[in-house]
This record gives structure tokens, sequence and C-alpha cells, in this order.
């Protein structure tokens, strides 16, 4: 097994443990519903910091990939975006994010659906924003995932970021503008090869760090932008 692995199997592990039994947090003071084998946002600061830190636009368009609990994709309906479309994965989150919706009353504006990256979107469907908080550990080629949530912290050969930043771009409005919140478990070298491969570069928006008890993990919120603009 890789160092890779066994920390993201360690981070599964202290996830199920720390949601286990939750049904309800609260997070940027509103309440929630946690489904199991949803990534439980209440454990790090990632998902509420970069929930306030995104641009949203007002009255346009955010597309969430990997929108676990929902957190974002609702808290952006409420800061004024007119349509979310949401997708994720793992089954679990798509019926979580639909439940905190309707429970937060913009059900109408938020879409969810069941994803493999961009896969179950139209090839031309265009957002004013697109962002993931991914899960940064990378997995080898052949990692076979026998969780669900483990799709929240590794991504078997990078092959979920690489396909973020090919198809992302072609999935902006003109003015659109395409985020990842990606933490410093990450291989951040290896998400700027995709980058560069891509004709991209990443620009930090804001970062916060967060003491677990193994290591400090640094969640930052990067900016994807075509190279040489
Ligand atoms: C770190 S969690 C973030 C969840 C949520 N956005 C939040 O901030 O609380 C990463 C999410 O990406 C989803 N994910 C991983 N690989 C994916 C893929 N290939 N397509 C769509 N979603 C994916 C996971 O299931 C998980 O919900």
């Amino acid at each position: 097994m890789t160092n890779n692995v066994r920390t993201g199997q360690e981070e599964t592990e202290r996830l199920l443990g720390e949601a286990s039994g939750t049904t309800e947090f609260e997070l940027l003071g509103l309440e929630w519903t946690l489904l199991p084998d949803v990534f439980a946002p209440f454990h790090s600061p990632s998902t509420a910091n970069y929930s306030q830190w995104l641009p949203y636009p007002a009255g346009g368009t955010l597309l969430e990939m990997g929108c676990g609990a929902g957190v974002t994709a609702v808290y952006a309906a409420l800061s004024g975006c007119a349509g979310v479309t949401a997708v994720d994965i793992v089954p679990a989150a798509v019926d979580n994010t639909r439940r905190n919706a309707e429970r937060h009353g913009v059900a109408d504006r938020v879409r969810v659906l069941e994803s493999d990256m961009f896969g179950a979107l139209g090839t031309g469907e265009r957002f004013d924003l697109v962002f993931w908080n991914s899960n940064a550990i990378e997995a080898p080629a052949d990692f076979v995932y026998t969780k669900d949530l483990e799709h929240s912290v590794l991504d078997r050969g990078y092959q979920s970021h690489r396909a973020y930043l090919r198809e992302g771009p072609r999935h902006l409005t003109d003015d659109g503008r395409l985020f990842i919140g990606f933490n410093s478990r990450g291989d951040l070298d290896h998400l700027q090869r995709i980058a560069d491969e891509e004709g991209l570069r990443l620009e930090k928006v804001d970062s916060t760090s967060h003491e677990f008890p193994d290591r400090v993990v640094e969640f930052r919120l990067f900016e994807i932008i075509r190279a040489g603009s």
C-alpha cells in the first residue's frame, strides 16, 4: 500500500468516525442534514471557507462539482445565484444535496445530478462559476474504491483532477470562472503539471490552515486561469 493510500484510508476512517451517527450539523449559521457515506463538512474548515470565499455571480449560474451534502450549492443559491447545478459521483451525496436544498427552500433553483465529473451534463452547458472542493490525495491507477467516502479523499491516478482541468474550461460562459479547493494533502506539483499540459495556470485566491491530530493541513482555493491571460 502506498503512503498516499494509507493517508487517504486513515482520513476516510477518521471521517467515518467523526460523522458516525451524525444526521444534523450546523455550519455557516444554518442547520443541515448529513446522510451516511457523505463527506462531513464540519470536520475541517474547507467547506465553510470555500463557500464564503467564492465570488458568486449575482443572478448567474454555478456548477458545483462533487457537492457532498450540498452546503456550497445551497449557500450559493441563498447568496444570489439564480441557477445552481450540483453533481456528485456518490448517490447518497445527490440525495443529501436534494434534501438540503429542500430544507432551505431553494430546490427550485438547485438541480442535482449523479455524475462522474461532467459526464451527466450536456456538452453545451455553460456556467458563470464552476467549483470543486476536490478529493486531493492521489491514489495509484489500479486503486479499487471499496467505500463511497473514499471518493471524498482519494482520486485514482488523478483522473478526476485531469478531467476537471481539461473539461472545466469548456463549461464556462464567456466571462465564466473556474475554481478548485485543493488541500495540502494533495500533490500540488502534479496538479501544476496537469495545468501546464492544458495551457492553464493556478492562482491562489485564499487559504487557511487547520491542525489535525497528525498534521497541519492547508486548505487553498485556486482560480484556474488560461495561461497568458
Ligand atoms: C472533499 S469532498 C467535498 C464535498 C462538498 N463539496 C463539501 O465541500 O463539503 C469531494 C467530493 O467530490 C466527490 N467526487 C469525487 N470524485 C468525483 C467525480 N469523479 N465526479 C463527481 N464527484 C466526485 C466526492 O464524492 C465528494 O463528495
